[in-house]
């Protein structure tokens, strides 16, 4: 088991997705432990679960109504200890989400808080009167699930803040009393024996406190108030004494990981510079984002050489540590995104993983990645689940705006893609859910599953399984420095990582092209001994003649 965090790799488990134990369609926590040897199986070190906390669901369960258990639906505070333990016994850790930007609506804390003007809890949230002129609501911010960000309290005259569903009201983090209740949450998870937190939204807790309305998106009273909440004022500052209140001096090591959506490589390298005592990594949205326009479903395409760069930027800073990524449960499947679905979904869902395991930074697999699951068909609106899909299309049908090109550019980006169920084996429901699963199982599954990969030395799973192992052998994958190669080329993705003793050469063809390169690198490259390859044969360094979705790792001495 690897003692060093920076060589640990993360496995997310979205729970209602994963496995359902008892058929009524959603997975729970019986599911995980029934499959926690699979995970063993791949060799990762850190189970990330999304929340399984008390929630009314509008999100979900990123809408908490009590930190302190766990929802019918998933299972018993007991079983989750037993998750723990049975992870533990495997060498793998447990990271809790941590939603503390907001709760539920239900929540004690906000029910408390809205009960009236002078509730003692008045202040753990954002309470704001109308105002005259413009927009009745205190500023013209748009929620990220659409429509205004602040809801009126009928009953006592003021408006909330909820940068998400209306259901999920932000915490004000100015009072201290907040902070110190956040605090006492996570050391109770610790004390019972989670190792982490993967931290929600963590960078949206400070918000400027003059609530400056914006620039109104065309057509639209409402705009992105990011300016005014994404990594503000008083962020660093929370996360320091977050830093010191709960995690300083806890015996092992507490992961930490702050998903920062918006954050720019200085605000990640400010949060994870170990000297500065705030958070392991951030979990990035640059890469995702470069093919929105102005939202995640007016698309563009993306060229190979931006998104290599974006990636190196994360790259270069010698204090940054990232959390790497192609898909989560917020993401389409990485394979349709970024690979081919189509004829080279197994060589391109390799190269894919290659490349991202071989950067500096933590790799990040979500649930089914290691099998290469795609996007599912998704066609009508009936096919969608998700909060946040659902309300844009009943705002833009609300507009007469909701046209077939919409729905089109959901079934390729909506979050419940990350969501379709994990694909266990060729069974109805693919060992899912003997059920009727809460959202469709990819008919592919009849190919695409795990039963028919685990035991074959050529499939995604052990392609997975021998990056993970890399990883965890090959102190260069952790400590060498980064060099992109080629960083215009079009279909090539190669880079060099050097460490003390060894160096890496990662060669990567994301096109379903034959491509001929010569690679930058002196000739002491050839022959190099070939660590890791998604095709057979020897590659002819430095001048290799790539096919569709080549990737191969070559490796030699210093
Ligand atoms: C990020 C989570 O990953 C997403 O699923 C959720 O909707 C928002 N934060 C709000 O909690």
């Amino acid at each position: 088991m690897a003692t060093d965090w920076r060589r640990w790799v993360v496995y997310q488990i979205y729970p209602r997705s994963f496995a359902d134990s008892d058929g009524d369609g959603v997975g729970d926590l019986r599911g995980i432990l029934a499959h926690v040897d699979h995970l063993a199986r791949l060799g990762v070190d850190v189970v990330w679960l999304s929340p399984v906390y008390r929630s009314p669901m509008d999100d979900n369960g990123y809408d908490i109504s009590d930190f302190r258990d766990v929802d019918p639906l998933f299972g018993t505070l007991a079983e989750l200890d037993e998750l723990i333990a049975a992870l533990h016994a495997r060498g793998i850790r447990l990271v809790m989400d941590l939603v503390v930007n907001h709760t539920s609506d239900e929540h004690p804390w906000f029910v408390g808080s809205r009960s009236s003007r002078d509730s003692p809890q008045r202040d753990w949230y954002w309470w704001r009167d109308p105002r005259p002129g413009g927009t009745p609501e205190p500023t013209n911010w748009e929620s990220h699930f659409s429509g205004s960000a602040w809801e009126l309290d009928e009953r006592t005259g003021q408006y909330y803040l909820h940068l998400f569903s209306r259901r999920q009201p932000d915490l004000n983090w100015e009072n201290p009393q907040v902070r110190a209740a956040v605090h006492a949450v996570m050391r109770w998870w610790l004390d019972r024996g989670v190792d982490g937190f993967r931290m929600d939204a963590v960078n949206l807790i400070s918000k400027d406190l003059a609530l400056p309305d914006v620039e109104p998106r065309p057509g639209s009273p409402y705009g992105r108030g990011d300016e005014h909440y994404v990594c503000g004022p008083r962020m660093h500052e929370f996360l320091q004494e977050m830093h010191r209140e709960v995690l300083a001096g806890r015996p092992g090591h507490v992961l930490t990981v702050g998903e920062m959506p918006g954050a720019t490589v200085a605000d990640a390298v400010l949060s994870t510079d170990p000297a500065r005592r705030e958070l392991d990594m951030v979990l990035p949205f640059d890469h995702v984002r470069l093919d929105h326009r102005a939202h995640r479903y007016d698309l563009r395409d993306v060229a190979l050489p931006a998104l290599k760069k974006t990636l190196a930027a994360w790259q270069s800073a010698e204090r940054g540590w990232y959390a790497l990524y192609w898909g989560n449960h917020d993401q389409p499947r990485a394979v349709s995104r970024f690979g081919d679905d189509g004829a080279h979904r197994v060589a391109s869902a390799k190269t894919l993983a290659t490349v991202l395991h071989l950067h500096r930074g933590t790799p990040f697999v979500h649930q089914g990645d290691e099998l290469g699951m795609a996007n599912a068909p998704m066609r009508t609106i009936d096919d969608f689940r998700d909060i946040q899909a659902l309300n844009f299309h009943a705002h833009a049908a609300a507009r007469g705006d909701a046209d077939p090109a919409l729905l089109a550019a959901m079934g390729r980006m909506s979050r419940d893609q990350g969501r379709t169920p994990m694909q266990w084996d060729a069974s109805p429901n693919a060992g899912f859910t003997t059920g009727t699963p809460w959202i469709a199982v990819n008919p592919d599954h009849a190919t695409v599953n795990a039963a028919a990969q685990v035991d074959d030395p050529d499939s995604v799973f052990a392609h997975h399984r021998r990056l993970i192992d890399l990883r965890h052998t090959d102190p260069v994958v952790t400590e060498g420095d980064f060099t992109l190669l080629l960083p215009d080329h079009p279909r090539v993705w190669a880079f060099l990582r050097r460490g003390r003793d060894a160096e890496l050469l990662v060669v990567a063809n994301f096109s379903a092209e034959r491509v001929a390169v010569r690679l930058p690198v002196d000739d002491g490259w050839a022959g190099a001994e070939t660590v890791i390859a998604n095709l057979p044969g020897e590659p002819a360094v430095p001048e290799p003649t790539l096919r569709p979705w080549e990737s191969f790792v070559v490796r030699r001495g210093r």
